[in-house]
């Protein structure tokens, strides 16, 4: 089974629900992908593989990668949420980035053509754009995120802003569907400051490696500090629900009421 076969959508979903549905999804797909020709991400995985064998080659850091199985729960959650405004901060080498840009893609005329009825009218109702933007400190790579972009077929739905996002977010106007934070962990707590006003009610905001190897309580560092601050801030939260993705170094997903 493909992912694109069992496209619904989350409206009467928990999150919790959501998530499992989603990670399931996953799952499945993984496990028939050596079998399954007809898998439509296509242009997707051979550059996923290209933008990985470049990190492995070119930097000393491919465990940032968030890998194969998040990389596809983020493509697919940006699906079911139909969220067509992301915002990344943190790319890196850009292969979350080709995830979430490809999972927005579904919410482009093109994408929803293919579509069940329920599924166009919803996107009417709702006349979102798409835009995926990404912030990232370090321009040295560059030229991996834009080849592996124009790898996934999706360059032309995304800018990526080279710089801090502690100075970028400030000043963004827009409004976004999802953001993905995966940037610095000494710094958790100030995205989650500088990005609850830019996702919409209702929006999503995933925080990357929130179990922090089992540090976050045995540990004092900046990094672990960080992350604990941040979890203890989502937590006392009144104003949005999360729930904790077992998957890598744990996924907290958030949806804002
Ligand atoms: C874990 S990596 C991101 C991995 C990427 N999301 C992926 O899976 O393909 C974290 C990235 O955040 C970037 N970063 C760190 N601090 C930042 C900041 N203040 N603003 C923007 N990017 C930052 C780093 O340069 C690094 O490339």
């Amino acid at each position: 089974m493909a992912l694109e076969d069992n496209h619904n959508w989350t409206d009467g979903l928990g999150l919790k629900e959501l998530a499992d549905d989603v990670l399931y999804e996953v799952d499945v797909t993984l496990k028939n992908l050596p079998y399954d020709r007809k898998y439509k991400p296509s242009k997707l995985l051979p550059a996923l593989n290209w933008i990985e064998r470049q990190t492995h080659t070119r930097t000393n850091h491919a465990q940032m990668l968030v890998g194969l199985r998040e990389g596809l729960f983020l493509r697919e959650f940006v699906r079911r949420t139909f969220s067509g405004r992301v915002l990344e901060i943190g790319t890196f080498t850009g292969y979350s980035l080709a995830c979430l840009a490809d999972g927005s893609r579904s919410c482009t005329a093109g994408g929803v053509a293919s579509q069940p009825f329920w599924d166009q009218q919803f996107r009417a109702e709702r006349s979102v754009d798409v835009y995926v933007d990404a912030i990232e400190i370090n321009k040295e790579l560059d030229y991996i995120i834009e080849e592996g972009l124009q790898r996934a077929g999706v360059a032309e739905l995304v800018k990526v802003h080279y710089g801090d996002a502690l100075e970028i977010l400030p000043s963004i106007a827009e409004e976004y569907d999802l953001v993905f934070i995966d940037a610095d962990k000494r710094q958790y707590p100030k995205y989650y400051e500088l990005v609850k006003p830019i996702v919409r009610s209702g929006g999503y905001i995933l925080a990357d490696n929130v179990t922090w190897y089992g540090r976050t309580s045995s540990h004092t560092d900046a990094k672990s500090s960080g992350i604990s601050s941040f979890n203890s801030l989502v937590e006392s939260d009144s104003g949005v629900e999360s729930h904790l993705v077992d998957i890598r170094d744990g996924l907290l997903v958030i949806r804002c009421k």
